[in-house]
């Protein structure tokens, strides 16, 4: 269990957030939203002691392991895979070091003795015999096959890398998992194996995530970061959300009574001022009104509705037709005789094992490349925009283009930019 107390952080004289008091309990999955810039990785930092808070402190439970999702991608470059994974385990890795190092001495004496055999008792305990195998279990779930196991980190992909080092936060067992933004590179089918894994995990979890649809399949509580304070609501993403506008709506209704009553008094007031009859009665409407309180909505940091495409005109039924198009690259077929239509209104998301067909078909249809074969056709009323996977030529800063993009957005369309669509329509 993590225990929160008077926690607060500010940097500068921005306040991130103050007097928090909070606990997180075993068998619960904490989904921890809020804009960008709210506040979230600095918790994560601060809850693992990678940042120390500007007040309070945070205490985990007694011989409690916590395991955290390296945001360093480089960090273990110069170790294999199925090392990499099993360094999760600190405790673990420590023993097994030491060991080695024991039994490799020229010179193995008594005390060496009694130490290898104090040191062969906890790796027992901690079943380290199967640390290899369930490491590479877990690379397995993850979508690392085993030819890659003994690989060093440095020769993976920066998409495989993700992974090893989720399978890395997640080996062992942690009594206090940590997550921040997990599923930011990873497709659909290794979203679903973490929400699977999430969702049998009977320890503690905080997971900061923009995506509301692997928030609620894994989440039993949200802690929302927003008006510089963290509210902690006992439901998935969906019951924050529903309950968060409930209480807004309830606000401005609230709000609306009040004006009403404010101006009815005012004009009153205003009316029999200078009627001596009515002096009692202006005198108590006075008072009510100096008692009437219109609570302050504060603005949220969140920015609603997100990104809005705003047509130059008004696109007619048909949006685009593509017929029998083929394409294939380096003698391998990407797609073979696809045909689709796409009329107006229509939402379509695109998903493919292979990233070079997705790249190739929106290549096509937006004529950068030929197809082998078939046709694709515009509605004669459409204009079209595309961001093309390699995007250097729009940007030359060294400013991620989902952040980029996620400035302009809330919630939910991050969850569209950063789940899937964000490779698929984005950048073909
Ligand atoms: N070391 C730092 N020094 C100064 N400001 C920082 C530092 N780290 C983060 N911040 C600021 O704190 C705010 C919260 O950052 P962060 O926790 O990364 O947000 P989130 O993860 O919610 O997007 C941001 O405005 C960021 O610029
Ligand atoms: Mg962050």
């Amino acid at each position: 269990m993590i225990s929160v107390n008077n926690l607060g952080m500010q940097f500068g004289k921005r306040v991130l957030f103050q007097d928090v008091n909070m606990k997180f309990t075993p068998g619960n999955c904490y989904g921890i939203i809020g804009a960008n810039g709210a506040g979230k990785s600095t918790l994560m930092r601060i809850l693992s002691d990678q940042l120390s808070p500007t007040h309070g402190n945070v205490t985990q439970g007694p011989g409690e392991r916590m395991s955290v999702l390296e945001q360093d991608h480089f960090k273990f470059d110069d170790c294999t895979v199925l090392e990499t994974v099993m360094r999760g385990h600190t405790v673990l890795w420590d023993i097994m070091q030491e060991k080695d190092a024991l039994y490799a001495k020229p010179d193995f004496s008594d005390e060496d003795g009694v130490r290898a055999a104090e040191l062969e008792e906890k790796f027992a305990e901690l079943e380290g015999w199967n640390a290899e195998s369930d490491a590479a279990a877990l690379l397995s779930g993850l979508g690392i096959k085993e030819d890659k196991h003994q690989m060093l980190m440095r020769d993976l992909s920066g998409n495989e890398k993700v992974r090893v080092l989720l399978a890395k936060a997640l080996f062992g067992n942690p009594d206090n998992l940590l997550l921040d933004e997990p599923t930011n590179d990873l497709d659909l089918e290794t979203v679903s194996w973490l929400e699977d894994y999430l969702s049998k995990f009977e320890n503690t979890v905080l997971v900061v995530s923009h995506d509301r649809h692997f928030l609620d399949s894994v989440c039993t509580h949200t802690l929302d970061i927003d008006y510089n304070k963290m509210t902690l609501f006992a439901g998935n993403y969906s019951f924050w959300y529903e309950s968060s506008q409930l209480a807004l709506r309830q606000q401005q209704q609230q709000n609306k009574k009040a004006e009403e009553k404010r101006k009815e008094l005012l004009e009153f007031i205003q009316r029999f001022s200078a009627n001596v009859a009515k002096s009692k009665q202006t005198t108590s409407r006075k008072k009510m009104l100096e008692k009437l309180n219109v609570e302050e909505i504060q603005p949220s940091s969140r920015r609603y509705p997100g990104i809005i495409f705003t047509p130059s005109r008004e696109p007619g039924n048909k949006i685009l037709e593509v017929k029998g198009l083929t394409a294939s690259v380096d003698g391998d077929l990407l797609f073979k005789d696809v045909n689709f239509q796409i009329e107006k209104g229509d939402k379509v998301c695109f998903l493919s094992h292979d990233p070079r067909a997705m790249t190739a078909l929106f290549e096509i249809i937006n004529g950068r490349r030929k197809p082998d074969a078939g046709q694709y056709e515009w509605g004669q009323t459409i204009t079209t925009a595309y961001l093309p996977l390699d995007n250097s030529e729009f940007f030359n800063t060294d400013m991620n283009l989902v952040d980029w993009l996620c400035q302009f957005s809330d919630d939910s369309s991050e969850i569209y930019l950063k789940g899937f669509l964000g490779k698929m329509l984005f950048s073909g």
